[in-house]
Order: C-alpha cells, then structure tokens, then sequence
C-alpha cells in the first residue's frame, strides 16, 4: 500500500510530484524517491520519510515536464536505498514504480536470471520491470505492448506507472487491484494512487477500473483493456475541498479530525435522518429493502476499526431487525470457503474502499451470488464500484493512518440502515423507532461535551505513558468499544494493549491484573451497568487502576474508579459513538506523550491494498 504519484505537462515535474509524495506519505513511508524525463532519465531514491529525499536533492538539477514518484510500505525487501522505488531497467531507459504485489515474482525472477539479467533490489517490481524489457527486446515491440503482454503473465495486484527515456512525452500505467486516479488538466494529466495529491490542480478525475492500462501523453489520455481494445474514459467531478486534506491548525490530522466528528457525524446523518417527519431517506438501503428485511442472516465483512464498527452493527441490526448478523474478518472469510446463499446480504465496511482483503472477500462472495452493499467513506473507490448498493459515510478525507471520525461515521450509517429495515420490517414499533432517531440525530451536539474532555485527558495520558501493557473493558454495545481502543492505544503508542468482554476477565486474563496495569472500563449507563460494576470490583480486588469512561451522574463507578471521564447521556444503542472518543484521544495523547509520530505510526499504512 504505497503511493504513487506521475505528472506529465507544461509544469515542472518535480515540485508536482514531490507535494503529492507528502499527501500520500500516510500510504506507506519507508522509503521515497522519483524519476524525471530531462534529456535522459535521473532517478533519485532515499530510505525514510519523503522529507529526507528532498534533503538530498537541494541544489540537483531536478528541471524535468514529466516524472513519476512513489513512497514506500514495504513487501518485498526490507525498507532501503536499494529496495526503494523507482526500479530502472537493465538498459537503463526505463523507471518504474508499483503499488501492490507480483505473487509469481520468483519464478519470473528464475527466468530473467537465466538470460543474464541481474538485480539491484529484493523486490518484485524490479522482476516486473525486467520482464517487461525482456519481452521489449524479445518481441521488437513497444512499451505499451510489452507491458500488455507482461501483465497477462503476472498474478498479484499492481497499479504500475513506467516512463521510457526515449519516449519522454508519454507514461504508460496500469492496474488490477490496487487504486489509480487519473486528474485531467488543460494540456497536462496528473497521476495518483486516490485524489488528495491531484485536488489542488482538477477536479475532473477517471478511476481507472482493473485490468485497463492507460497511455497518457500532455494533452491526451487513452485507456484500454489488456485485449488491446479502447475504453471511453469516464470522467467524474471531485467534490472535495483541498482544505479538507490540510491540517487546519491542528498539530496532527489524528486530532484534527477526532475534533471533527460533531461536522463529520452530522454530515452523515444530514439529507437522511429526519427526526421531525420520523423518516430515513437511504437509496441504497430503500432500492434493496425487500432482500434487506427478508435476508435470513446478514454477513459485515471488515478489517481493523472497520471490523469494530461491523460487530457493534451486529448489536445493533439483531436487537432492532432481529435478523441473525455474522461479523466476519474479510481476510478469514476469503479464505476459509464459507458458505453463502444466492441472496445473501453482505453488507462491506471499509473506510478506504481499498483493503485488498476486504476487497477480494466480496468479489468472491459476489460471484458466489451474494448481493454486496457496501458502506464506504472514499468516494468512487474499488469496493463502493464493485458493490451493487451502497452508502457513503461522508466523513471527508481521513488522513491519519489512525482511523477516527470514520468510524463513527461508520456506526451513524450502520444504524440508519438498521433503523430503516426495522421500520419497514415491522421489528420494532413506531414509539421505540421515534425515540431512536432522535437519540441518533442528537449525538452530533453531544460529541463537543465529550471533546471538553481532552484537557483531562492529557493530564491522564501523561499518567500512564509508561505503563507497559493495558486492558480494555466492556459489555454488550460497549465491548466493541473497547477492542477499538484497544488497536487504536496499539497502533498510535506502541504500547501492548487487550480488549475483551468484561466478564470474559474471570476466565484468564485477570490473572495479568496487578497495581501495574492500567484497565480502561467503557462504563457507560446500559443494561449490563450492575453487570460491569461488579466487574470492576473484581479489577480493584486486585489492585488493578481502573480508567472508566462513564455517563455523566453516574456516582456508583465514579467513587470506585481511579480516573473517570465524563461523557454524556445517551441510549446504549448509540452511546458507543461518544463512548469511543475519549478512546481516541487517550490513544493519541499517549503516542504523543511518547513523542512518536501519531499521523505515521511505525509499521502501518492508511489503506492495506495488498493481502
Ligand atoms: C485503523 O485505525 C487502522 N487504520 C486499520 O485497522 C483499518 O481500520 C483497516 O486497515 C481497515 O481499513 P478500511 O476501513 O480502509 O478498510
């Protein structure tokens, strides 16, 4: 899951390509570097952050109209100078760089090694790019063709961008799998891995679908698929606002955007949910009502914070639908042969619309007969194109690799929908529907009393920094609260953490429980409180410190526990998008604390696009 970037037009090439780096950086930042078309082809590459590659080329001369730029999540070959992107080919004339994976690299690799071919890297594109020379000079073709014939060799997944000095006013790209976004200037095309380095230059974008390779020139574009046939390029307007992908003040996009979950919650809820006239107004959900309410089970498949939202919609559509709802790991279900019904619902949560595993999952469900609908936050993405029916969560551009204001997002959308089939169903009655969505539309003016916690919440994470490991503690609606703060402590501080249904404790794991673990309650007012109560003596029975995330007035656990953080009263069926919050800025004042860069956490990418 890197990023990769290409520019070719009257424009300097490199500061294009450098920017749009820096906007990708959260896809991967192992390693950078670039390739520029000027009177021959310079390549430049650097292990690290795309900061140090730009360190190391003040002063170079770096004029070029055309290039291609690319920062790295490492598969194959460790994070390096060497393993970095752009590959060169063995004649020195072309660079390339890829996003994604070449499963049968070795066997190629075996081949190419056997003609004399030699390698500078471990990694797979460079057997990918030297396959394509061999068949270059094998076949006396052009480098269109070549790639053509390359990728009918290849399994894997691939967005590639290749550039041949001897050709310097044309790029050739290609992709199955990973995500590429061509941007249509006046005379220039931009080329990215999703729209955020391309905003500031066009709106007008073409997704590029799987297997379409495209040959881009300055003032032309031309798709077609890997039968050598054309494609009419469909040409789509981007809604987004550049300062939607900036920082806005705030020191990290993490903070800036759990700050932005009143706007990004109630974006999500507007033009649907109408509290006055008792209606929600979905079109996906609305043109899929009769399989929706008549599914005998429905299927979320996720991965990460995506899989939490899924499992509190598990909650959430059996209490209200009373339909049996399986939560599953996409990466699991792809490969475990599950059975599937022609007519299951399959509903897809995935903030990137890109995860490879989620991906494949649906694709093999779908062609098993299952309807997909698809609950995604990145407009024209792979799983909102490929899923049959669908709803945005219209949260704006998540740039911290953490996810946050997605994840509500992806419960308000999550519980629209359930509300909807159960009022069509006939599950619930029209008393409990009303109250409900008025629950829901309230929490947008709920979540800033929440907010007014992080002052708080500093101090507290200033507290526990140093703890080694902790514990994050629910029941019911709240237990996927709590495995989300859990991942969310683990990914932004390094720090060890487990969540776990609070009366799974007695069966094990309140054997680590001493002065020395700190043990998160997601506390809030719901049917399992006398329930967790208890659970929390167990805890202070042995001197663990308790952290409880309560509902304001709540006396009982407020003289039990050790900190408690305040937010406010809300249905148990809604309470986890206010519950989660002070998870996020726990997570992320401890990461802080720790002086760890909480935008880039070590290891991890935005959106996984390989498997
Ligand atoms: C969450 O903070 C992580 N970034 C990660 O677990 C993420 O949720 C997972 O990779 C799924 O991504 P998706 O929602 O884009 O499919």
């Amino acid at each position: 899951m890197c990023g990769i970037v290409a520019y070719i037009g009257p424009k300097e090439a490199y500061p294009v390509i450098l920017k749009g780096l820096k906007r990708l950086e959260y896809r991967g930042y192992d390693s950078s570097g670039v390739a520029l078309l000027n009177s021959g082809l310079k390549v430049y590459k650097k292990k690290g952050k795309v900061a140090e590659l730009e360190e190391s080329l003040v002063g170079k001369d770096l004029h070029a109209h055309a290039g291609i730029g690319h920062t790295r999540w490492a598969t194959h070959g460790e994070p390096s100078d060497r393993n970095a992107h752009p590959h060169i080919s063995e004649n020195g004339k072309l660079a390339m760089i890829h996003n994604g994976i070449i499963e049968n690299y070795t066997q190629l690799k075996g081949e190419l090694v056997k003609k004399g071919y030699t390698f500078q890297s471990d990694t797979d594109t460079e057997v990918l790019l030297k396959f394509i020379e061999d068949i270059q000079l094998n076949n006396e073709c052009g480098l269109e063709e070549a790639v053509r014939i390359a990728l009918k060799r290849v399994t894997g997944a691939y967005v590639i961008v290749v550039i041949d000095q001897d050709h310097p006013d044309t790029l050739i790209a290609a992709r199955k799998g990973s995500p590429l976004v061509i941007g249509i200037g006046k005379g220039e095309h931009f080329l990215a891995s999703d729209a955020s380095p391309i905003i500031e230059y066009t709106k007008e974008v073409v997704y590029i679908n799987d297997y379409e390779l495209a040959i881009i020139r300055p003032d032309e574009l031309i798709l077609k698929n890997l039968g050598n046939e054309k494609i009419t390029p469909y040409i789509t307007k981007l809604d987004m606002e550049l300062a939607a992908i900036e920082k806005g003040g705030y020191d990290h996009f993490m903070l800036k955007e759990i700050f932005e979950q009143p706007h990004t919650i109630f974006d999500c809820l507007r033009g649907r949910l109408d509290a006055n006239a008792g209606t929600i107004t979905m079109a996906g959900v609305q043109n899929h009502i009769e399989q929706l309410k008549n599914a005998s089970r429905i299927i979320i498949v996720a991965c990460g914070t995506s899989w939490h939202a899924g499992l509190v919609a598990e909650y959430v559509i059996e209490e209200l639908c009373r339909i049996p709802v399986e939560v599953e790991y996409a990466s699991e279900f792809r490969y475990r042969n599950p059975v599937i019904h022609k007519g299951d619902v399959i509903i897809a949560v995935s903030q990137s619309g890109e995860t490879a595993d989620t991906l494949v999952a649906i694709e093999k469900a779908k062609e098993q007969g299952a309807t997909i609908f698809g609950v995604v936050n990145v407009v024209g993405s792979s799983i909102s194109r490929i899923s049959h029916a669908g709803a945005y969560t219209h949260a704006g551009p998540e740039i911290g690799v953490a996810s946050t204001k997605a994840f509500t997002a992806q419960l308000a959308v999550l519980t629209m929908m359930a509300l909807k089939i159960a009022q069509e169903k006939g599950s619930i009655d029209n008393k409990r529907f009303m109250y409900l969505l008025n629950e829901l539309q309230a929490i947008p003016e709920k979540v800033p009393a929440t907010l007014q916690t992080n002052e708080q919440i500093r101090k507290l994470a200033d507290k526990y920094k140093d703890a080694k490991d902790f514990l994050y503690l629910g029941r019911g609606y709240n237990f996927p609260v709590a495995l989300e703060g859990a991942l969310k402590l683990k990914e932004i501080s390094y720090i060890h953490a487990e969540g776990y249904p609070a009366a799974e404790m007695k069966h094990g794991p309140i054997a680590l429980v001493d002065e020395t673990l700190p043990v998160v309650f997601v506390a809030t007012k719901d049917s399992y409180h006398e329930k967790i109560v208890s659970n929390i003596q167990e805890i202070k029975a042995r001197k663990g410190k308790v952290i409880a995330v309560i509902t304001e007035g709540d006396e009982v656990i407020s003289n039990m526990a050790d900190d408690v953080i305040v937010v406010p009263a809300a249905d148990e069926l809604v309470a986890p998008m206010l519950s989660v919050i002070p998870m996020q800025l726990l997570a992320y004042y401890i990461g802080v604390a720790k002086g760890l860069d909480v935008d880039k956490p070590r290891n991890l990418a935005k959106s996984v696009t390989v498997e």
